[in-house]
């Protein structure tokens, strides 16, 4: 289960459920919800160094990748230092199908919508806790999704380095 504190709160921030009806914490076009989360977590942050994915209906954690993955993940992104000096990067991702399925070509804008609304919550989180963040869609795609093993059919969209300002 995911170590308490503020990672925690990020994720419940994110894509976390809100309510009985299984309703998260943000909204989704038909509540189809495309959105996964990562969390790309490095050396000394608390939980072991990995990438983990974010299981929103059991509000755990699989580790999906062990070792520190930061300086991979900054180098997909145009070497971004943040994301490599960062302790955790959240990245968000998108399976485009579980809402083109229903709203076609459509679907792909809600689902940017939808990235939007997990990052902003992210942010306000942030102004409150002290936990600076940069949105960073400045990366390669399929790089990210190496880092990531992310399966075929999911996207990355953002990429969400946290740390103290
Ligand atoms: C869709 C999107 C993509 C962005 N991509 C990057 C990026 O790749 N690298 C970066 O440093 N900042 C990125 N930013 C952050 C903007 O540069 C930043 O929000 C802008 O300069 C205004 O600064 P502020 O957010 O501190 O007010 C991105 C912002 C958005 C909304």
């Amino acid at each position: 289960s995911p170590s308490r504190g503020l990672g925690d709160v990020y994720k419940r921030q994110t894509q976390g459920i809100s309510s009985k009806g299984g309703l998260r914490t943000v909204p989704s076009a038909g509540a189809l919800y495309p959105l996964e989360v990562h969390i790309v977590i490095g050396k000394g942050s608390g939980l072991e160094a990995g990438i983990y994915r974010y299981i929103a209906e059991e509000h755990s954690l699989i580790q999906e990748i062990s070792g520190d993955m930061r300086t991979k993940l900054s180098e997909a992104a145009l070497s971004e230092s943040m994301i490599k000096n960062a302790p955790v990067s959240l990245v968000i991702s998108a399976v485009y199908p579980r809402i083109t399925s229903k709203y076609g070509k459509r679907g792909l804008r809600y689902a940017h919508m939808e990235a939007g609304h997990a990052a902003q919550n992210v942010y306000l989180l942030g102004v409150e806790l002290g936990i600076g963040t940069c949105a960073v869609g400045a990366f390669d795609d399929e790089e990210v999704k190496k880092v990531l093993k992310m399966p075929a059919n999911e996207d990355p969209l953002y990429i969400l380095p946290l740390g103290y300002i």
